[in-house]
């Protein structure tokens, strides 16, 4: 049992197998946090030694006593308006308009295996894989209840948190903020990383130094964004890939989220991590509960590495699910850098043909094949196939493509509506905007209201009746656009604040729905490529589209700053044309590979148009991804450069089993009378014997991750590298 509790001293140890997290309700049932870092088995109270810190008072049952103060002391779940000026975890205003609550301890409960959350995304385990802890807090004098759930994934060293609020009381109330996670750090000089960027240029990792006061990264957009990730590491400034103290925390969460991190007038660290309050209210009537999403953390003593291969275990076994959660995914082509919306049957069908012939598994064809759709400007809501594009329809089309071998898969943006359809027309009442102003328009489209079930329900049906009309492997879930002018007829003004998050809910309940009836569909998430990539999107679908910024170069820094927490299976990622349609940039056809197969993998161009030269390079591209898949998925991904600030990206993967190793990146430019560059391997074994495939030379793993390999010469710009190594004596 990773649980252990000291009932007298109502003390708990959540125990991993090399981290340790305290909890202690004291002596006036305020839940303490004592302690989250390396497993120590002992009570770290000790460390808590707080002065009487000037401004900062004393609970009233404290009577004369100065130094016990809410705010100085951790805590596990801060509460507003009761004297801890720091950032709080739980804001409500009550009907008397007054915003107090205050926490306290009343039991706990442990059970084996992992708790679930109604309606939202949350790791999932087994029995013997999880122990769940839940500890029960209220606020006497309104009867708001608190439970916080901790499960405990130990050989994982993870741990996940959330909240249920429940009134118990006799009025209604009304919750301002219910965040995921409260977590407290007394000690420590602390840096913190989060990620950052743009639509195609998403989750560039920015590292500081923590400064007193509060630093945010959070979205506002309805979507957890391309502009900031719900997902951070706090790290000691020393700390690297490999040495050094880190904390990553994930938020399972597709919606508008916030991250807080404040540094006290004392040099302690609290990080409070939710739902974004600015666009949350909910009221809770009588009896009714609050479920707050998920957040996932990890303690790493060992550097960054060990946190990134800790969130790739976990999301690619315990939070994507499905047929396809650790199966071999199709490699694809998709048509849409081929020809965006300029397509008809035959097009499409000479694309398949030339890429069945190159080894590829399946065609995607992506936006424009419904309604009147021959640019942005209009069909989106009307989800049936529009047959002067497809003549003969959907059904002949896939009938001819899965007749070359090949699996079908297409494109939707089911959240989606356009003023010119007929959906529009029919239902303009389904669209998001507030009577009496005109919405935001965003490349010309407007959101459908996901809070409403029968919305939910037509789009469930027109997914349906596509789905059934032909054989269709894959869906690709696009949303292009950030949510603005909230607001809902199906809720009283009182709940209007509820709408961003029950967006979300409806969102995954619909996802929920399909993943569920249609089980051997492999759905692959998008958002203007990756503005909407999460561990809570990825519950539903094991890939997303990593960023419709397809060029290889920007492509080694975005798929740096997303491997920190997401698996390389969890990258859609695709070779495309050059020049590179958002760069201009022209890459080597082996350097686009090598960047595109860290994910998974396919191509988006039109492979009618590559010369013999090229298309025999894809044939072998694709024959290595096949080889290599299982160790890129299924290996421990190392970053052996920082693509950020070095001239070069160089990352590796080692296989489950230790016998094969891959390493791939690119040099980016190259220059004469130079050192060729020297890299140093990880995770091998010291002892053991590796073949360099390519040439047969052989070298100790001791060697190899001390001494280092040289990498090739360059010749020109972004040279792609490939070194495969194999165990020898190892098969
Ligand atoms: C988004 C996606 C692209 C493509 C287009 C189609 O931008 O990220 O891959 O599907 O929409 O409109």
């Amino acid at each position: 049992m990773a649980i252990k509790v000291n009932e007298k001293n109502r003390f708990f140890q959540l125990i991993t197998k090399n981290t340790e997290y305290q909890i202690k309700a004291d002596k006036f049932g305020v839940l303490k946090h004592i302690w989250y870092g390396e497993r120590t088995d002992f009570d770290m109270e000790y460390l808590q030694n707080y002065p009487d810190v000037g401004f900062s008072g004393n609970i009233y049952e404290a009577g004369n006593c100065r130094t016990y103060s809410l705010d100085t002391m951790p805590q596990e779940y801060s509460c507003q308006g009761i004297g801890d000026f720091r950032i709080s975890a739980v804001g409500i205003t009550h009907t008397d308009g007054s915003g107090a609550i205050d926490l306290r301890y009343k039991g706990y409960r442990i059970t084996k295996g992992k708790y679930s959350i109604p309606g939202l995304p949350a790791v999932y385990a087994d029995e013997n894989e999880a122990d769940t802890l839940e500890i029960d807090l209220k606020d006497t004098a309104s009867d708001i209840c608190v439970t916080l759930k901790y499960a405990v994934l130990e050989s994982l060293d993870m741990i996940t948190r959330s909240a249920v609020i429940c009134n118990k009381g006799t009025t209604a109330a009304t919750l301002t903020k219910a965040a995921s996670l409260c977590l407290d750090i007394p000690y420590g000089n602390w840096e913190w990383i989060h990620f950052h960027g743009r639509h195609t240029m998403e989750r560039l990792p920015e590292r500081a130094p923590l400064i007193h006061g509060i630093q945010e990264c959070s979205s506002t957009r309805g979507a957890s964004s391309h502009q900031q990730n719900p997902a951070v590491l706090i790290c000691e400034p020393d700390c690297t890939e490999t040495n050094g103290n880190c904390i990553g925390v994930l938020l399972m969460y597709s919606g508008s989220f916030q991250t807080q991190i404040e540094l006290d007038q004392i040099n302690q660290i609290r990080m409070v991590m939710g739902i974004n309050p600015e666009l949350f209210r909910w009221k809770l009537n009588p009896g009714e509960a609050f479920y707050t999403p998920e957040a996932v953390m990890s303690y790493s003593t060992t550097g960054m590495e060990t946190l990134s291969h800790n969130f790739h275990k976990t999301i690619r076994h315990y939070v994507c699910r499905g047929k396809y959660k650790l199966a071999e995914r199709p490699v694809l082509i998709n048509n849409w850098e081929a020809t965006y919306f300029d397509f008809d049957s035959d097009k499409i069908f000479r694309i398949a043909q030339q890429a069945a012939e190159l080894g590829v598994d399946m065609l995607v064809l992506d936006d424009g094949w419904f309604g009147k759709r021959n640019d942005d400007c209009s069909g989106l809501g009307d989800w049936f196939v529009n047959e002067k594009k497809l003549q003969g329809g959907l059904g002949s089309l896939t009938q001819k493509i899965t007749a070359l071998g090949m699996k079908f898969g297409i494109w939707f943006e089911p959240e989606m509506v356009s003023e010119d359809s007929d959906l529009y027309r029919l239902h303009p009442d389904w669209a998001i905007q507030i009577p009496g102003r005109n919405p935001m328009r965003s490349r010309y489209q407007l959101f459908l209201d996901m809070s409403r079930q029968k919305v939910q329900d037509y789009l469930y049906d027109s997914i349906v009746k596509i789905l059934d009309s032909a054989d269709i492997s894959y869906i690709k879930w696009d949303m292009n656009r950030s949510i603005s002018d909230w607001y809902t007829s199906t809720l009283s003004s009182d709940r209007q604040g509820e709408m961003a998050h029950r967006y979300v809910l409806g969102l995954y309940s619909l996802l929920e729905r399909l993943t569920t009836s249609y089980p051997d569909v492999l759905f692959e998430g998008c958002s203007g490529g990756g503005g909407r990539f999460d561990a809570g999107m990825l519950y539903y679908c094991p890939q997303i589209w990593c960023s419709d910024d397809t060029d290889a170069f920007e492509r080694t820094k975005i798929q740096y700053g997303t491997s920190f927490f997401y698996p390389i299976s969890a990258v859609g990622s695709h070779v495309s044309a050059v020049p590179n349609h958002q760069t201009g940039r022209i890459t080597p056809i082996e350097t686009r590979a090598v960047a595109a197969m860290a994910g998974s993998f396919g191509y988006e161009l039109d492979l009618n148009t590559l010369s013999d030269d090229e298309k025999q390079a894809i044939k072998s591209q694709i024959v290595r991804f096949k080889k290599y898949g299982d160790l890129i998925h299924n290996g421990l991904y190392y970053r052996l450069s920082d693509p950020m600030t070095d001239e070069f990206a160089v990352w590796e993967y080692v296989s489950e089993d230790g016998s094969e190793v891959l390493v791939h990146g690119m040099i980016f430019r190259t220059s004469p009378n130079t050192l060729q560059i020297r890299i140093r391997l990880r995770g091998l074994s010291p002892i053991a014997m590796y073949r360099l495939e390519s040439d047969g030379s052989q070298y100790t793993g001791k060697t190899l991750m001390n001494g280092g390999i040289l990498l090739p010469k360059a010749w020109g710009d972004y040279c792609p590298i490939e070194l495969h190594f194999t165990l020898v004596g190892g098969d």
